[in-house]
């Protein structure tokens, strides 16, 4: 056994192919030895979203060439791998699958642990890859699939402080970027169109901005922007649709994060850590807006680094690692589970009728 635990991690639970080498350090602070990611942008944005089939195939192609990737880049031998984790879940079942039987086989050939890995678990353990953080913290956690504020009690305990009652944040982003004919995943793109923009020019709604504690909810901004760029004529008033759009998100997030500060610190938290993650949190116009809003309330805001907002292995291979060190192994029979909620007691909130009271 090495002395550090060195840990392979496999993420193919959507789009992205990706597998991440890294090693544990005394600091607390592990060294990331390689993070390969292969993105399948080309594959399906003629079809302005996702499709599985095609997403489950091309990680059944790449998986092999990605692991030798990480391997060949990180300068470490198979017989020094000490576990092997993957992303199980929440996903598409056959995206999963395909990165769960790689690892399961994997760690039995080598015999090594495996480890099944929640990927809202990955994001929000991401900023651990770069500084000690300790636990409670509170977590926004923004991507294509999710939008909630937890508490981030220990490795696997969490409690569900909002979630959104429709769509995620990052599906709002990517929605609106396609009504204006920004090709898929269109967030980062619209964040760019937003540059160019008035902010002021549209009054767009901000759902249950007055109720609902710190629940979210994206799906009225759709229609409305369904509505006007009905009467858009020239490039310039998308640039400042994309603006108004992006100035609501902003206010939004800085109202509901006021609501989650007082829900997290209920618990009379002494450390006041804001953590925010997940592909949205690349955002820089909605990082300075939540760095705002954490000063103001004495909390520090900590996010990842850019490129570890959007899915990458390194941050499944991190929480394989807190699970190695606290003996958090998974027999192979441990199931893909396409629907895996970090707060596992919390209530289903979803759909038009939902109780936020
Ligand atoms: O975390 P992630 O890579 O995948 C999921 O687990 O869902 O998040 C992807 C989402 C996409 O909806 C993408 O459009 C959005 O994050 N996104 C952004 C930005 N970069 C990625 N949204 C707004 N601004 C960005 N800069
Ligand atoms: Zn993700």
């Amino acid at each position: 056994m090495n002395k550090s635990p060195i840990i392979l991690g496999i993420e193919t639970s959507c789009d992205e192919t990706a597998v991440s080498i890294i090693e544990d350090n005394e600091s607390g602070i592990p060294k990331i030895l390689s993070n390969v990611v292969s993105s399948q942008f080309d594959i399906h944005k003629e079809f302005g979203g996702v499709v599985p089939e095609l997403a489950a195939r091309s990680h059944v192609e790449k998986i092999n060439l990605i692991a030798k990737k990480a391997l060949d880049e990180s300068g470490v031998t198979l017989d020094k791998v000490s576990a092997v984790a993957a992303t199980s879940g929440p996903g598409l079942i056959i995206c999963l699958s395909v990165g769960l039987n790689f690892a399961k086989s994997l760690a039995s050939s080598l015999k090594v642990p495996f480890i099944g890995v929640n990927h809202l678990e990955g994001h929000a353990l991401s900023p651990r890859l770069q500084t000690n953080i300790n636990y409670p913290y509170l977590l926004l956690l923004i991507s294509g699939g999710h939008s909630q504020f937890l508490s981030v009690n220990g490795l696997g305990s969490y409690k569900r402080l909002g979630t959104t009652i429709d769509d995620a944040l990052g599906e709002a982003f990517d929605k609106t970027a396609k009504l204006l004919g920004i090709e898929f995943p269109g967030g980062p793109k619209l964040e760019k169109f937003a540059e160019k923009g008035d902010p002021n020019k549209y009054k767009l709604p901000k759902p249950i901005i007055n109720r609902g504690g710190c629940n979210l909810s994206f799906a009225g901004l759709k229609t409305a922007i369904l509505r006007i760029t009905k009467d858009i004529n020239s490039e310039q008033e998308k640039y400042d649709l994309a603006a108004s759009f992006q100035k609501t998100i902003e206010e939004i997030l800085y109202i509901k994060s006021k609501i989650a500060f007082k829900e997290f610190l209920k618990n009379s938290f002494k450390e006041k850590s804001f953590i925010v993650a997940g592909g949205v949190a690349a955002n820089k116009g909605i990082r300075k807006k939540l760095i705002e809003v954490s000063n103001e309330n004495g909390f520090k805001a900590i996010f990842p680094d850019i490129k570890l907002c959007g899915d990458n292995a390194a941050m499944i291979a991190m929480v394989g690692l807190e699970k190695f060190k606290l003996n958090q192994f998974n027999y192979l029979d441990f199931p893909a589970k396409p629907r895996w909620p970090l707060d596992e007691d919390a209530i289903f909130l979803k759909g038009a009728g939902v109780n936020l009271d």
